[in-house]
C-alpha cells in the first residue's frame, strides 16, 4: 500500500478536523502518500482530490467543521456514480480509503467495497451517536456540551419568569444527545424516540412537579420524538395549561459547530491513527470505535444497524434526580 485517501461525509461533526489531521500524520509517519477528497463522495465522483502534507493539517485540531467539506451525495447512490468514483480512485492510484462520517457514509462504503473491492476503514463522526458497536462517535461530546451550555442560559431566563421551556435538540431518529444533555443540564424531563412518549406523564409533572417548584421547567425534546418536535408538544400542552407561560427553543445547527472538546479531539486522534494502522494490517470493511476507552473494530454491517440501545439506567436517573 502506497497511497491512501481520506474524506468526510454526511452531517459534519466537531472533531472531524482532528480525525483528518490524525489520518494524514499517521499516513506520513508510515511512509504513505495521503490524498484528501473534497465534499465526500461528491468529490470522489467529480475527481476532486488533493495531496495532503503535514502542514496542510496544522492548526486544525481545534476547529469545528471540516477542511475537506462534506456532502450527502445522491449520485453516489447510483451504480453509475459509484463507477465514476472508482475510476477516479484508480486513476489516482489510491490503494485504500478512510471514510469519516456516520450511517449513510458507511452504508455507501459497504456497497462500494462489495462492488469494486477497494479497502475502506470508517471513523464514526456524528453528533447523533447512533452507530452500533461504539460507545461514542466523534462530535457527540462537543454537541452535548453545546446543548448543556445553551440550556444553562435558557434556565436563567426561564427562572426569571417562572416559565416552562421546551428545548428541541438534534438527533434525527436517535435520543442520545437529548438524554445526556438533559441529565447534564438538570432538565425536568426528556422525550426521546427510543422510549414511547406518554403525554399524561408530562401532564402530571406540569400539574404537580412544576406547581411545587414554580421556578422554571426545562423539557428536552429529541427532534425525532413520535409526538412531534418542541413546537408540536408546546401546542398540545398549551391547550390544557392555558395559564402556564410556555416557550420553545429549537437549538438547530448551533449543535453541529464549535471547537471540539478535549474528549472529542483525543478520540479523533486515536481513531485516525488507528484507521491508518488497520489499513496497513490489511483490515477493511470495518468502522473503528471505542469501547471502555479502547479502540475496537466493528464490521460496517453491524455499525449501521439502526438499533443502538439507549441506556435505560441513564433515562431512569432523570426521574430520581427530579424527585
Ligand atoms: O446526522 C446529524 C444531523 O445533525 C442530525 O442530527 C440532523 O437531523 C441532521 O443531521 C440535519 O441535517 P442537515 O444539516 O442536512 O439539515
Amino acid at each position: 500500500m502506497k497511497r491512501i485517501a481520506v474524506f468526510t461525509s454526511g452531517g459534519d461533526a466537531p472533531g472531524m478536523n482532528a480525525a483528518i489531521r490524525a489520518v494524514v500524520r499517521a499516513g506520513l509517519y508510515n511512509n504513505l502518500e495521503v490524498f484528501g477528497i473534497m465534499r465526500g463522495y461528491e468529490g470522489m465522483i467529480d475527481n476532486s482530490f488533493k495531496p495532503l502534507i503535514s502542514k496542510n493539517v496544522s492548526n486544525i485540531i481545534q476547529q469545528g467543521g471540516t477542511i475537506l467539506k462534506s456532502a450527502r451525495s445522491k449520485e453516489f447512490m447510483t451504480k453509475k456514480g459509484r463507477k465514476k468514483a472508482y475510476e477516479n480512485l484508480k486513476s489516482k492510484e489510491i490503494d485504500a480509503v478512510v471514510a469519516i462520517g456516520g450511517n449513510g457514509t458507511f452504508t455507501g462504503a459497504k456497497i462500494f467495497q462489495s462492488e469494486f473491492n477497494i479497502p475502506f476503514v470508517g471513523i464514526p463522526a456524528t453528533i447523533d451517536n447512533d452507530l452500533c458497536g461504539t460507545d461514542y462517535t466523534i462530535g457527540y461530546d462537543t454537541a452535548i456540551n453545546t446543548v448543556m451550555q445553551a440550556i444553562d442560559k435558557i434556565r436563567d431566563t426561564a427562572n426569571a419568569h417562572n416559565r416552562i421551556f421546551f428545548v428541541e435538540v438534534m438527533g434525527r431518529d436517535a435520543g442520545f444527545l437529548a438524554l445526556r444533555s438533559s441529565i447534564s443540564s438538570g432538565a425536568e424531563g426528556v422525550l426521546i424516540p427510543e422510549i414511547p412518549t406518554h403525554l399524561e406523564n408530562l401532564h402530571s409533572y406540569l400539574e404537580t412537579g412544576f406547581k411545587k417548584m414554580k421556578s422554571s421547567g426545562i423539557i428536552v425534546i429529541a427532534e425525532g420524538d413520535e409526538e412531534g418536535g418542541a413546537y408540536d408538544i408546546a401546542r398540545k400542552v398549551r391547550k390544557d395549561f392555558k395559564d402556564y407561560d410556555v416557550r420553545v427553543t429549537v437549538l438547530g445547527h448551533v449543535q453541529r459547530g464549535g471547537s471540539p472538546t478535549a474528549f472529542d479531539r483525543v478520540a479523533a486522534s486515536k481513531l485516525g491513527v488507528g484507521a491508518v494502522e488497520a489499513l496497513i494490517q490489511n483490515k477493511s470493511n470495518i468502522m473503528l470505535g471505542t469501547k471502555c476507552g479502547k479502540v475496537i473494530s466493528v464490521p460496517f454491517d453491524i455499525a449501521i444497524q439502526q438499533e443502538k440501545a439507549i441506556d435505560q439506567k441513564l433515562y431512569d436517573l432523570l426521574t430520581i434526580l427530579n424527585y
